[in-house]
């Protein structure tokens, strides 16, 4: 096992107040149901942003909590890394704005792009940026406002998603600590891109007419092709951060998945011989936040006591690309 080079030094989350039950899509004429909802996803309800609420906003409220639970000043931060797959607007970056926000005058801000793994991304890209010395102190956020980029005329997948915001503060170990990232795993497969995709919106197939018309700019997911690979994926991924941190099952305390469906998660801590007892789960109450998912839920986790000193947790994560990924921290 590798001495580790960052450690977690505060968790924070930022959350739209407004709730959308499953009940709630009758009003806007989508023929599903709650029973399907919770039997095919888990999901009872999720957090709409409402329309003074951007993805900055809430990662503005994640990373403040963060900072204050670190002891970390913004003139502290060196790097601002943020995930997003809904930037406010696609000239600056979302962390750039992120910075200003919070007066991190020191950072160095940039966006990740890798979907819901993009969180994983980030923090695998901070500690590097400690190993090799350029930054001490990193804010990781992954910030999303999904409402934005639904198709709300579709029911296969404007039921899955949520928004939301979750942060944490990165700090570089001093030499001799035992806490912190003990490995990382990152991988992405771009030949099934267009299994979890928006066809237009960007610079190939710009805004047109015909793009609002034929609603191309919004989230389209081949289901159960995506499903499959989340599973096989985020198995995989497991087995190669506890490899990477040579630990076993066993020794994992918290398995803190990406919360995209229950039965992905369910699958996925099978095949990891995590028994349900160690999985941390959340989908019920956010849907699927994308690369917030993972922060928030260790946000969670770490408020209600399931991670505190001493926890060994496996983190893992899967999203468009196809991208997935894992770490495993001590706490
Ligand atoms: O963040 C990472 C990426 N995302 C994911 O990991 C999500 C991966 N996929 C899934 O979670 C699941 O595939 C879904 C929840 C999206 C769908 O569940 P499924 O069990 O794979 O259902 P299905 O797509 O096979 O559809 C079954 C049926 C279809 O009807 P027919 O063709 O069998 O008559 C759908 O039209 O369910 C229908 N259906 C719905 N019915 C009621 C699809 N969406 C809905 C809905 N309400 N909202």
């Amino acid at each position: 096992m590798k001495r580790p080079i960052a450690y977690i030094a505060g968790t924070g989350r930022g959350i739209p107040a407004r709730v959308m039950t499953n009940h709630d899509f009758a009003a806007l004429g989508i023929d599903t149901s709650h029973e399907w909802i919770v039997e095919r996803t888990g999901i009872m309800e999720r957090r709409i942003a409402s329309d003074s609420e951007s993805t900055c906003s809430m990662a503005a409220d994640a990373a403040r909590t963060a900072m204050a639970r670190a002891g970390v000043a913004p003139g502290e931060i060196d790097a601002i890394v943020m995930s997003t797959a809904t930037p406010d607007r696609l000239l600056p970056s979302t962390a750039v704005d992120l910075q200003a926000e919070l007066g991190a005058t020191r950072a160095a801000a940039f966006d990740v792009s890798a979907a819901c793994t993009g969180w994983i991304y980030g923090m695998t890209v901070a500690e590097g940026l400690m190993h090799s010395g350029v930054i001490q102190t990193a804010l990781v956020v992954g910030a999303e406002k999904m409402s934005s980029i639904v198709d709300w005329q579709d029911r296969s997948t404007c039921i899955l998603f949520g928004d939301g915001a979750g942060a944490v503060v990165l700090k570089r170990n001093k030499s001799q600590a035992t806490k912190g990232i003990l490995s990382t795993f990152i991988r992405s497969d771009g030949t099934l891109a267009e299994l979890l995709w928006r066809p237009s919106g960007g610079a190939k197939h710009p805004f047109s007419q015909d793009v609002l018309d034929d609603r191309s700019s919004y989230v389209r997911m081949a289901g159960r092709e995506t499903f499959r690979h989340a599973v096989r994926s985020m198995s995989e991924a497991c087995e190669r951060a506890l490899d990477g941190a040579k630990l076993r099952a066993d020794d994992i305390d918290i398995l803190i998945p990406h919360q995209a469906n229950i039965r992905i998660i369910e699958s996925t801590a099978k095949y990891a011989n995590v028994p349900m007892e160690k999985v941390f789960v959340n989908v019920d109450r956010y849907g699927n936040t994308s690369s917030a998912s993972i922060p928030i839920a260790l946000d969670e986790a770490v408020e209600s006591g399931r991670v505190k000193e001493g926890t060994t947790a496996l983190l893992v994560a899967f999203g468009a690309g196809f991208t997935w990924g894992s770490m495993v921290v001590r706490f």
